[in-house]
């Protein structure tokens, strides 16, 4: 697997941004700089729309399995409005504060709530505001006992339900990022009725198929992953990368100045994307945010989708468990072609999580794809999804123009 062909083409890129990435910072100030300030790194997302003049709610939405989910909402403007409501789905290791950390202007959640829409943000189980359960601690193994597969069986349901429920609609608008992508699927291919609930769904770098991403660092730790996590089990830690109130002076700590070329590296390599599109004071910022806790059987089962490129349930790596579970050795392949609902897709060229391979072979699977739409700038990476600099002009203002097309505005 590593012959020296591969060892370049996986060291390559990196050894070119050792190249760059001392002159960011100058090329790095000069346009769309975000209407931000490091004190956001410290705000809840509730207390950051409040701050940017949006009126926003905090729901509590209860799921089939007794989790008691955060569920913010910033109220459309205007009564009789005739679009359907959003309800919009994070990352990976992240929160809500995907569609609101750079803030007025650029952020998707303000974009929205600007142009008249009722805008609904989800926040999966586990992260820093969805830590209730009706029964388990949060220090239980049981609360931590769930993967996307959970995330996409039961937390996107209530949310959906939930939304219709109080805006009184028959239907909604879906928007995800990667993982949200990921759950969004589960849900519609496990519960089929729910097609039904979604005018559309708009995907930002769909990560159902991940098997030919490019990361040097990632390859790494998806080949270690079994043990990794093996390891952790033993040691009885369920909770992968928890939010700590501190991790803003932490992180800063970690990547001061000169070490921060190294910190750039590691994402870059991960994600994709180019210095320039990655403001330095919004990674500041982003670090008091992100990661927001997950469970290590979660990131397991991401592993599990790196590493096989089969989009199925949680392999235990043991027949005999497997057939406990799912009363056969094989693991469950969740059915795609029960997605029925009509589908955008976004993605990028430079996205080194998701590559454009993977999301071609999805957009083979898919019976209803609307349109499939490259971002224009081809070193956009993976983060620059929700944080790059150039996110309004390479992709949320054609976003925005397809959901009022879809609402026949
Ligand atoms: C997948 O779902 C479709 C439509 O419900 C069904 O016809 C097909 O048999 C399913 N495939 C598998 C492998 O279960």
């Amino acid at each position: 697997m590593f012959g020296g062909k591969m060892l370049l083409k996986m060291f390559g890129p990196v050894l070119l941004l050792c190249s760059v990435v001392p002159f960011v910072r100058s090329i790095g100030n000069k346009s769309h700089s975000f209407l931000v300030v490091d004190e956001d790194a410290l705000l809840t997302t509730p207390q950051l729309i409040r701050k940017y003049g949006y009126e926003v709610e905090e729901h509590e939405v209860r799921t089939e399995d007794g989790y008691l989910l955060a569920m913010y909402r910033i109220p459309p403007r205007h009564l009789g409005s005739r679009r359907y409501p959003i309800f919009l789905m994070h990352s990976l290791l992240s929160t809500s504060a995907d569609w609101v950390l750079i803030g007025r202007n650029h952020g998707l959640a303000y974009l929205l709530a600007d142009l008249g829409y009722d805008v609904w943000m989800g926040n999966a189980r586990g992260n820093r505001y969805s830590r209730k359960h009706e029964r388990y601690a949060i220090t239980s193994v049981e609360f931590w006992d769930f993967t996307w597969h959970e995330i996409g069986l039961y937390d996107v349901p209530a949310f959906i339900d939930y939304v219709l429920k109080q805006t009184d609609s028959r239907k909604l608008h879906f928007i995800g990022y990667s993982q949200g992508t990921i759950v969004v699927f589960v849900a519609l291919s496990e519960r089929p009725e729910l097609n039904e609930k979604l005018v559309q769904m708009q995907l930002l770098s769909p990560a159902i198929y991940l098997k030919e991403f490019d990361s040097f660092l990632l390859k790494l730790i998806v080949m270690s992953c079994d043990e990794i996590v093996a390891r952790l089990t033993a040691s009885q830690i369920y909770e992968f990368t928890p939010y700590f109130e501190y991790q803003y002076f932490f992180f800063k700590r970690l990547c001061p100045s000169p070490a921060q070329r190294v910190c750039r590296l590691v994402i870059f390599d991960v994600v994709g994307g180019y210095p320039e599109n990655l403001d330095v004071k919004l990674l500041r910022i982003l670090l008091g945010h992100f990661p927001a806790g997950v469970s290590v059987k979660q990131i397991h089962h991401v592993c599990q989708l790196f590493r096989d490129g089969i989009f199925q349930q949680y392999d235990y790596g043991n027949p005999e468990i497997n057939l406990q579970r799912y009363g056969s050795t094989q693991v469950p392949k969740y059915n795609v072609s029960r997605v029925k609902a009509p589908v955008r897709i976004y993605y990028s060229y430079g996205d080194r999580l998701v590559n454009y391979r993977n999301v071609l072979q999805l957009q083979q699977e898919l019976s209803n794809l609307v349109s499939s739409y490259p971002v224009p700038d081809k070193r956009f990476g993976h983060s620059d999804f929700a944080y790059g600099r150039n996110v309004k002009e390479m992709l949320y203002d054609e976003m925005l123009a397809n959901l009022e097309q879809a609402d026949g505005l």
